[in-house]
């Protein structure tokens, strides 16, 4: 694509300019708009750039290893990874509001990031991977609604007390634009077409209290469910597919034994923004394939529901 290769070139050339010498750090949250901005900064300015991914412990199964690999190994970006996740599941423990999970989440997400990106010292500059959609929305919510539906965290909105300038190589794109630009960047397409996943993770699919044996028991299933989606070819007509575990536990029956676990509710919608969403009408036999292959490989699990409910009158997400 022409087009995309003339704006990567004269992206490239801004950011030399606005940065000349100095330091950068951005911060990676696995998902397309961070990397492809970070693979960017890094073309245009190498070392000068240092990404910084805090691992929350609230990513699915292998994310945390799959950014790393990527960024550090493949793309030989320098990375600093801290596993944060003993900080966030404990402080989390026993908290059950879903906008009181996302509050610390976001505060703790913020020192974190604000620590490790003092230990990497001398930084000017602050990447991130804000889209216009991004930049019209943050001049809109000055008029806009005065019901906070869900406060988002999301790597951007860093604290002004850092101090540091900010660099957005993505300010003018569209999200359809910014996966063009990542393929230009040869990004692998598996990275490139992933659903988009909330900053505050996991955290929001285990409705109630969140502990470490239910994360386990989610990361599996979703694990399943989303193989599955992509075996039966259904992967890129879906806006995002996900499992959330219920704090519900209902009666089964196994082998000549009574169980007694959690429900496990699937959910997967399609959608344009993310605004409104229908739920996907998958056929019968693929959701009994998903139920069967769950509720035998899982412990902890006896019972699969499936979401059936479009946004509104639902969210896509159940916290
Ligand atoms: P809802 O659940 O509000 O979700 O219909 C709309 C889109 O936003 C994502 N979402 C979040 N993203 N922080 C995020 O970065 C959050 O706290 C958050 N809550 C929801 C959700 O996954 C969907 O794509």
């Amino acid at each position: 694509d022409w087009t995309m290769a003339a704006f990567k070139q004269q992206a490239i050339e801004k950011i030399r300019a606005q940065v000349g010498t100095g330091k950068v750090i951005c911060g990676l949250s696995g998902g397309v708009d961070s990397s492809v901005a970070a693979v960017l900064i890094h073309e245009a300015i190498g070392d000068q750039l240092t990404c910084i991914f805090v691992d929350t412990g609230l990513m699915r199964a292998g994310e945390a290893e799959e950014v790393v690999t990527l960024f550090r190994d493949h793309y030989n970006i320098p990375l600093v990874h801290r596993n944060a996740s003993e900080l966030f599941l404990g402080k989390l423990a026993g908290v059950t509001d879903p906008e009181k999970k996302r509050k610390i989440i976001g505060g703790l997400f913020i020192d974190v990031f604000d620590e490790e990106s003092a230990k990497v010292g001398g930084a000017q500059f602050l990447a991130q991977g804000t889209l216009y959609p991004d930049v019209i929305e943050s001049v809109s919510f000055t008029g806009g609604p005065s019901v906070t539906i869900k406060s988002h965290h999301n790597v951007g909105g860093l604290p002004e007390r850092m101090k540091l300038k900010l660099v957005e190589p993505l300010r003018e794109l569209f999200k359809d634009e910014v996966r063009a630009l990542g393929r230009e960047l040869g990004l692998p397409e598996s990275f490139i077409r992933r659903h988009p996943f909330p900053g505050p993770g996991l955290a929001i699919r285990v409705p109630g209290e969140i502990t470490p044996e239910k994360l386990d028991i989610l990361r599996k299933a979703d694990s399943i469910y989303l193989e599955e989606i992509r075996a039966a070819g259904l992967y890129d007509a879906i806006w995002q597919a996900f499992a959330v575990l219920l704090p519900v536990r209902t009666v089964g029956v196994m082998g000549d034994g009574r169980t007694y676990d959690h429900v496990l509710a699937l959910r997967a919608v399609t959608s344009t923004d993310g605004m409104t969403a229908d739920w996907y009408q998958f056929p019968h036999d693929f959701l009994a394939r998903v139920s069967n292959r769950i509720v035998n490989e899982v412990r902890g699990v006896n019972r699969v529901v499936y979401d059936i409910t479009s946004k509104p009158p639902g969210t896509i997400e159940w916290e």
